[in-house]
């Protein structure tokens, strides 16, 4: 497989996650062409991906998959043998701020981009292959019992995952209604380096760092299922390669954690990383009021890609969580980098709207 040329064209590599999945892709296929196309919105950054800049095998496009010219123009440059899109708005708080920035980018650029790849591959879709990367927040929010499976309902509850569970239902039509070859992933929450610090992981490192507060919603009770980013990308390089078209695969950590729980795991070892009194970051924990429609629960049940193609997570928790603290600890560069410009200004005027209980 390694020894066959592809172009592929992946869409948000200059994001948290597109940026780990290029990186493996340019250098597990030295004989593919991997085309990065990135807005380069406030989340992309191509200081994520400088070790593979140079790459023979790489090219990053500019573009935005809402502008049909800007996808007009990179499909006739190319001829591209897949997609693989994560191009999106994603985070919660901020669709519940601004949810017509999410209807715009995450449906409407699908849409164009499912439209892009069906008029380029001009109906002959033989040994094509679009790729969509999903949320499992589409399912909704389970309670103390459960699982989502790939044919749980959907039931999305914030603006983000209804644009998410939107965008799935299209790839879905377009494979039923025009025949293209697509395949969906649900994930679970990510954590590990290069993520932006409004998400709860970085931004909690990022605030104990600066002593400043950790805001903790409602009562922190919520939980979530957390993925090393790295075994994402592992799961969509096998789920490109092996899955089967039309089908849809669920990827999660087997890794739930009350937020409160984890919160508290990551002061301790923040206080151990920085030399610090035991106790000292936990002391920044404030109650904030809760994320509006805030959903209680997220956890996969992850046999059928365990089943079918063989992919489990690699690494325990607290190996990655610690690997992730020292990533962000010895790349403050990064992190001055991304939080430059307009992000403090927004994270404080946010942060500032805040009502605390
Ligand atoms: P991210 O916000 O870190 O990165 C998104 C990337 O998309 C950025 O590089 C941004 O510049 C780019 N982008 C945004 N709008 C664009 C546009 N109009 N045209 C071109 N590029 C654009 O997101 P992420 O956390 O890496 O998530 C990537 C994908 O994976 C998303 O589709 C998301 O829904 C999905 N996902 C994320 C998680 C998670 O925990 N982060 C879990 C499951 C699924
Ligand atoms: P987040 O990282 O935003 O991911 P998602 O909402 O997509 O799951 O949030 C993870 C959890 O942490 C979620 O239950 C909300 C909570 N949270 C806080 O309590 N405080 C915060 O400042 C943030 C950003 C999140």
């Amino acid at each position: 497989m390694e020894n066959q040329t592809k172009t592929i064209l992946v869409t948000g590599g200059a994001g948290f996650i597109g940026s780990h999945l290029v990186r493996l892709l340019v250098n597990k296929y030295p004989n593919y062409k991997i085309v990065n196309f990135d807005k380069l919105t406030y989340a992309g950054n191509l200081f994520n991906i400088t070790d593979i800049e140079n790459a023979p095998n790489y090219v990053f496009e500019k573009g935005d998959i809402v502008e049909t010219e800007h996808l007009d123009k990179v499909f006739s440059k190319y001829d591209f043998d897949g997609v693989i899109h994560l191009a999106a708005e994603s985070h919660v708080d901020r669709s519940i701020a601004h949810p017509t920035e999410f209807i715009v980018t995450n449906i409407v650029g699908t849409v164009n981009l499912l439209n892009a790849a069906k008029h380029a591959w001009k109906d002959n879709f033989e040994g094509k292959t679009f790729y969509h990367v999903s949320t499992d927040e589409v399912y909704g929010s389970l309670g103390d019992e459960g699982f989502f499976l790939e044919d749980t309902s959907y039931d999305p509850r914030s603006p983000y995952s209804a644009s998410k569970a939107s965008s799935d239902h299209l790839v879905r039509a377009y494979f039923h209604t025009y025949g293209l070859p697509v395949k969906i992933s649900n994930c679970s929450n990510n954590y590990g380096p290069n993520q932006f610090p409004e998400k709860l992981l970085p931004l909690f490192i990022h605030n104990i760092k600066n002593n400043k507060a950790l805001p903790v919603y409602g009562e922190g009770l919520n939980i979530r299922d957390w993925l090393w980013v790295k075994d994402h990308a592992v799961a969509i390089d096998n789920i490109y390669h092996n899955g089967v078209l039309g089908e849809t695969y669920n990827i999660g950590g087997h890794n739930e954690w009350k937020n409160i729980d984890l919160i508290h795991k990551l002061c301790e070892l923040m206080d151990q990383k920085l030399g610090r009194e035991a106790g000292s970051s936990a002391g920044l924990i404030t109650y904030v009021k809760d994320r509006a429609g805030h959903d209680m629960r997220y956890a996969i049940d992850a046999t059928k890609i365990e089943k079918d193609l063989g992919w489990v997570p690699s690494i325990q928790f607290e190996e990655g969580l610690s690997l992730t603290i020292d990533w962000y600890l010895e790349n403050e560069e990064w992190l001055d980098s991304v939080t430059s410009g307009d992000y403090q200004k927004y994270y404080d005027e946010q942060y500032n709207k805040r009502e605390f209980v």
